[in-house]
């Protein structure tokens, strides 16, 4: 017998699952699959170039040596603290100090401290749970709290805004009670959906923690400056409660995958030591390109005049493939596109199952998510919704998505006409 966090884990097979089908499909098919399945930022020749001369003159500097062979303090290293300073300070008008931030290398290490730091078994016996204001949202939160039940969510609120387009919608009245919340989190721009949630929206959730100190967690993986995947007019506010995050992995480093956390002394102090105890220290050469690239604008004019245009361009030929190819008739509705990477598209009373469709497409050379499982929070018997909503990667040349337009509208004038 093993504990309960390897139950937990071992529940988690229905991405594993589904990761090991997509796996098997390219293995055995490579040559006719379109893989829209995965999040792989796009590759720009400026930013390998970037990336190149950077490298190279860390590799020529003096400290080389010192950044690949000598342990630190845990959480950092120290001239990227001094950036970021300079970064919030410029960018948000904020002033922060060292004691402020948290800096974690290796993924989502971040959002696992916060996860099972803020939520499950209180020391009074009671629990507490983590509560994502929007659904859908991005799923690894999940799968990264320890034990099981430690969520709590409301049912997703799609609002049709045009034809064939829609928008999620944060339903208030829906709110948990707040003696039961450890902490909040959300993505903003919203993983998979291409939401971002209004000020106003924000600004219910800050009323919500208002006399509390609840923190709200902020993931702005995609967010305004860096990678700046943005494409409508977004205001990062703070509040005292606001325990912001945000990564490069987006924009220039997704090997490095840094992540960087803004908030008071006492909880990054307890984020810092969690760190320690399971990473002892943050890798470094992924640090000190960072400190090369942002501390000269770098990176932020990158993603300003190269990053968002181009993913925007993308987006533009979706567009025009759905106009082009998508039937009229049928009830489709792709979410309002309010940020690049992916196409979130909702096929309203779908005969058959999004798992369905996801193995029909398969079949033709289509590799896509179907989002059910991924609603995991909610109780999905009453919404029908959650089995009917797919999520398309867009990174892929141009030809494959006007390919996969036309495998996905042929596919689905088949399934409604049946
Ligand atoms: C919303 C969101 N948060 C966090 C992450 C993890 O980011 P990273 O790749 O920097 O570890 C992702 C990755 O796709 C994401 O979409």
């Amino acid at each position: 017998m093993y504990s309960k966090i390897w139950q937990k884990q071992s529940a988690i097979s229905w991405i594993e699952r589904l990761m090991q089908d997509i796996w098997v499909a390219m293995k055995q098919s490579w040559w006719k699959m379109i893989n829209m399945w995965a999040w792989n930022p796009l590759v720009f020749d400026e930013l390998i170039s970037m990336r190149r001369k950077h490298s190279e003159k860390i590799i020529a500097s003096e400290e080389f040596w010192d950044i690949i062979w000598r342990y630190w303090a845990p959480k950092w290293y120290p001239k990227l603290i001094e950036t970021i300073k300079k970064y919030f300070k410029k960018e948000f008008n904020r002033e922060i100090e060292e004691e402020n931030i948290l800096i974690t290398t290796w993924s989502q290490w971040a959002l696992f401290y916060g996860i099972n730091v803020f939520a499950w078994e209180m020391p009074d016996g009671s629990r507490k749970r983590i509560f994502l204001p929007q659904s859908p949202d991005y799923v690894w939160y999940w799968c990264m709290a320890l034990d099981d039940d430690m969520f709590v969510s409301v049912p997703p609120k799609p609002e049709k805004t045009w034809k064939h387009k829609f928008k999620y919608k944060l339903d208030l009245s829906e709110f948990p009670n707040r003696e039961k919340v450890g902490a909040v989190i959300y993505s903003r721009p919203c993983n998979p959906t291409g939401n971002i949630m209004t000020e106003e929206e924000v600004q219910k959730i800050y009323d919500f923690v208002e006399w509390t100190d609840i923190p709200v967690f902020v993931d702005s993986a995609y967010a305004w400056p860096i990678p700046n995947l943005v494409y409508t007019e977004m205001e990062t506010k703070f509040h005292k409660n606001t325990m912001y995050s945000m990564s490069f992995s987006k924009a220039w480093l997704p090997w490095e995958r840094i992540w960087i956390v803004v908030w008071n002394p006492k909880i990054i102090k307890c984020l810092e030591s969690f760190h320690s105890n399971l990473a002892l220290m943050s890798a470094k050469f992924g640090q000190a390109l960072a400190v090369r690239a942002v501390s000269s604008w770098e990176l932020q004019k990158v993603s300003k005049e190269i990053i968002t245009p181009r993913y925007k361009k993308k987006f533009e030929w979706i567009e025009e493939c759905y106009s082009k190819y998508m039937p009229d008739e049928i009830p489709w509705y792709t979410h309002e596109v309010e940020w690049a990477m992916f196409s979130f598209i909702w096929f309203e009373n779908m005969p058959i199952t999004d798992e369905q469709l996801y193995e029909i497409l398969k079949k033709r050379g289509l590799l896509v998510v179907p989002w059910n499982t991924f609603f995991s929070w909610i109780k999905k018997e009453n919404f029908k919704h959650t089995s009917e909503c797919l999520r398309i990667s867009i990174a892929v040349e141009d030809h494959e998505i006007e390919k996969w337009v036309k495998i996905l509208s042929e596919v689905i004038k088949e399934v409604y006409n049946k």
